[in-house]
């Protein structure tokens, strides 16, 4: 038996300048001085403190398990210090995703988004982190499904004996607040026949489907759902175990070659291409965007993130790369082209994405104008 070790990814819009564009660096440094007091009693680690655009991201490993309300809390208080400092400074969004006040030992529901893995230790245990901006849960499906379920991404799956078992992969119906679990390749047709609708159905777990090794968590909250209002896309993260026996390092990044649609971009309304952006382009900037995507990779040993003599988490900016200028390009291209069309579909989400957004009220507004024909 492996050591036991959980990873935490906890993140929140807390506030951001100029307008939804990026956390500066005095809340980043609220949240490296709590990981760092965190660590030094003994409750988390190891710790890496990030942002995604305006989503300030808490980067954890610790042994207290899945949902742990002390881990909970001190990513939920550290939330709250940040955005008193943002509401001080007048930030913009200061403490947009901290929906409820009364914090009930988990953050889920309360408006942070969370992807945790409890992870038996394998002899190396190399791990991706993806953190988006501007979009919604939906936009891992296409990734994950290439990355675990389609041969023409992943080699291993028709050269690894043990990958050529299949993966299992948990749906979650974000409608009906329910979940069915489906393994590929078997039940391949089904599983894109439910999260090919990115907007209600999402991939919530990946599992190995010949000992059940979980590799892959994601984060799906819905703030909407929790606000019962527009308060900005959910801005997905996902914790994904990689190598020996499961998907390469090359593999899970295998499908942002190309850039691919999806929703988020200018208040939370439109098909947006989506960028893989090193931290440094993580700041979404034309038509609020376009969606960037981080993908930070690491290894875990014996409980902590592997760090240098001095201490500092060895963390890697994988689309820091000119092998994905490509979908760089693709994307602005994209961009280009279907900004052109404005606010007429399918530039415009359908209106039925749309329900907690301005257009609600215009139709409010309106409902009376409309006559019987
Ligand atoms: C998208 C997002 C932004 C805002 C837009 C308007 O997730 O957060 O596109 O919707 O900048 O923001 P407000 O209404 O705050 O001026
Ligand atoms: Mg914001
Ligand atoms: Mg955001």
């Amino acid at each position: 038996m492996g050591r036991r070790t959980t990873i935490t990814l906890i993140k929140c819009d807390v506030g951001s300048l100029p307008g939804h564009h990026v956390v500066p660096k005095v809340l980043l440094d609220i949240g490296r001085k709590r990981l760092n007091q965190a660590k030094k009693e003994g409750l988390i680690n190891s710790y890496y403190v990030f942002h995604a655009g305006d989503d300030l991201e808490l980067l954890m490993t610790h042994d207290k398990g899945e949902n742990s309300p002390e881990i909970h809390s001190l990513a939920w208080d550290t939330f709250l210090e940040a955005t008193e400092k943002a509401k001080k400074l007048k930030l913009y969004g200061a403490g947009q995703d901290m929906l409820k006040d009364a914090f009930s030992g988990n953050v889920r529901g309360l408006g942070p988004g969370v992807a945790e893995m409890e992870i038996e230790e394998r002899e190396a245990d190399p791990i991706v982190v993806l953190a988006a901006d501007k979009t919604s849960q939906g936009a891992f499906n296409l990734p994950l499904f290439r990355i675990f379920a389609d041969p023409f991404n992943t080699a291993g799956l028709v050269l690894e004996p043990t990958m050529m078992e299949g993966f299992k992969f948990e749906v979650l119906d974000q409608k009906e607040r329910s979940r069915a679990i489906l393994k590929c390749p078997e039940e391949m047709y089904e599983l894109i026949a439910l999260i090919g609708s990115t907007e209600r159905y999402v991939i919530s777990h990946v599992w190995r489907a010949v000992d059940d090794l979980i590799c892959v968590a994601t984060s799906t909250t819905k703030l909407s759902m929790i606000a019962g209002r527009y308060v900005g896309k959910d801005d997905p993260v996902a914790i994904i175990r990689i190598q020996h026996g499961l998907p390469a390092l090359g593999e899970v990044l295998a499908p942002f070659l190309h850039s691919y649609f999806v929703e988020g971009w200018m208040r939370g309304s439109h098909w947006a291409p989506i960028m893989p952006v090193s931290l440094k382009d993580s700041r979404c900037t034309l038509f609020d965007g376009p969606p960037r995507l981080l993908a930070l990779g690491f290894q875990v040993t014996e409980g902590e993130i592997v760090s240098d003599e001095d201490g500092n988490p060895l963390i890697y900016d994988l689309f820091d790369d000119p092998a994905f200028d490509l979908a760089r390009r693709e994307c602005v291209e994209y961009a280009s082209i279907i900004r052109r069309m404005g606010e007429f579909e399918p530039a415009r989400l359908p209106e039925s994405y749309m329900e907690y957004t301005a257009l609600s009220k215009v139709l409010e507004k309106l409902k009376d104008r409309f006559h019987p024909v």
